[in-house]
C-alpha cells in the first residue's frame, strides 16, 4: 500500500462505525474532518507532471510533506471511529495532486469511518487539481458523494431531522491559485434545496470546502463567487455551514433571513503539531431540536499533550447572542 493510512484495519463486512440511533430525542451527532492531504505521493508518471501538477509536486516535496503526517491522520480517523457519530462529513482536499492513485488510498480512510450511507464527501480544490482529477475522484468515491435522489451537486441527504447538503466548490485553477467557485446553476439549486428543506422543518447543514464568505480567506484562495453565496445564505438561511480549506479552526457568523448563520471551519486532519489553531483536529457537532429551537454544540477534538486525540474544547453556536 502506498500509505500507512492504508494499514488501518478495514471494517468487518456489515460492521458499522456509526452508532445505531435509539431515540429521536437524542441529539444528532455529526463528525467533521477535512483536508486529509493523504501522502506520500504515489509514483507519478512524467506525463502526469505537466502544468499545475509540476508546481504542486515541487511544493509537496519542498514543504507539504513535512506538514501532513499520516500517523496523525490515522489517530484522527481512529478517534472519529471510536466516537461513534451518527454521520461523518468530510469536506474535501483528500488528495494533493488529484492523481487517481491518491483517491484509491483515500478510500481506505473513508472505509474505516463508515459506508457511503454514513459518510458524506465533497471535493476540495486539490481534488480538482487538473482536468482529470474530479472524474478520478468520482471513479473511486462516487458513492460517498451522491444524494438520496442520485448523483450531482448540490446533493441532499436526509438523516433523521437533519438535511445534509453537499456543495462542490472545487474547480481546476492556474498554478499557485487555490480559488474555488460554486457557479450559478449549482447556487440556484442550492437555494432551492435550502428553501425546500426549511419548509420541511429540517435542520440544514451545508458542507462546502471553501469558506463561503469573502472574508473567509485571502486573495488567491477564496470562492470567486463568495458574494453570490453570501447573498444566497442571507436570503434562505442555514442552521450550520461547515468547511475546510484554511487548515485552521474558525467560527464566523453571516447574515441570515431571521437569525445569523454560523460558519465553522475545521483544521486539517493530518497537520503536524503547530500553532493551536493549525494543528490537526476534527469536530463533533451535536444537533438537538429543530427549527428556531435547534441547538448546536461544537466539540473540538484535538491532540493532547500525551499525543492522544480527545475533546479539547466545547462551545454552543448561539445565534441569538449574535443577533
Ligand atoms: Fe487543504
Ligand atoms: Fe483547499
Amino acid at each position: 500500500m502506498p500509505s500507512c493510512i492504508a494499514a488501518l484495519t478495514p471494517p468487518r463486512k456489515g460492521a458499522r462505525q456509526v452508532r445505531q440511533r435509539k431515540s429521536l430525542i437524542l441529539p444528532f451527532r455529526l463528525a467533521h474532518l477535512s483536508d486529509l492531504h493523504i501522502g506520500p505521493l504515489p509514483a507519478v508518471r512524467l506525463r502526469q507532471l505537466v502544468g499545475k501538477r509540476l508546481t504542486g509536486y515541487w511544493n509537496w516535496h519542498s514543504s507539504r510533506k513535512t506538514i501532513h503526517d499520516m500517523m496523525v491522520l490515522e489517530q484522527v480517523v481512529a478517534d472519529i471511529a471510536a466516537a461513534g457519530a451518527d454521520h461523518v462529513a468530510c469536506t474535501g482536499d483528500l488528495a494533493n495532486l488529484g492523481l487517481p492513485a491518491e483517491f484509491e488510498t483515500a478510500r481506505h480512510a473513508l472505509d474505516v469511518l463508515g459506508g457511503p450511507e454514513q459518510v458524506s464527501l465533497i471535493p476540495g480544490n486539490h481534488d480538482a487539481y487538473v482536468g482529470e482529477s474530479l472524474p478520478a475522484m468520482a471513479a473511486a468515491l462516487a458513492p460517498f458523494m451522491r444524494g438520496d435522489a442520485g448523483p450531482g451537486f448540490p446533493y441532499l441527504r436526509r438523516r433523521d431531522g437533519v438535511a445534509l447538503i453537499g456543495v462542490n466548490s472545487g474547480v481546476t485553477t492556474m498554478p499557485f491559485m487555490a480559488t474555488g467557485a460554486v457557479g450559478a446553476p449549482q447556487a440556484e439549486a442550492l437555494a432551492g434545496l435550502l428553501r425546500h428543506t426549511a419548509a420541511k422543518g429540517l435542520t440544514r447543514v451545508v458542507m462546502i470546502h471553501h469558506p463561503p464568505h469573502f472574508h473567509g480567506t485571502r486573495w488567491g484562495r477564496r470562492l470567486s463567487d463568495a458574494a453570490r453565496i453570501e447573498a444566497l445564505l442571507a436570503a434562505e438561511g442555514a442552521e450550520l455551514v461547515i468547511h475546510g480549506h484554511n487548515h485552521r479552526h474558525s467560527v464566523a457568523w453571516l447574515k441570515g433571513p431571521r437569525r445569523p448563520v454560523p460558519v465553522v471551519g475545521v483544521a486539517s486532519a493530518s497537520a503536524v503539531p503547530g500553532s493551536p489553531a493549525h494543528q490537526a483536529a476534527w469536530h463533533l457537532y451535536t444537533i438537538a431540536g429543530t427549527g428556531a429551537a435547534v441547538t448546536i454544540d461544537v466539540h473540538v477534538h484535538g491532540r493532547q499533550p500525551d499525543g492522544r486525540f480527545a475533546e479539547s474544547a466545547v462551545f454552543r453556536l448561539d445565534a441569538e447572542a449574535q443577533s
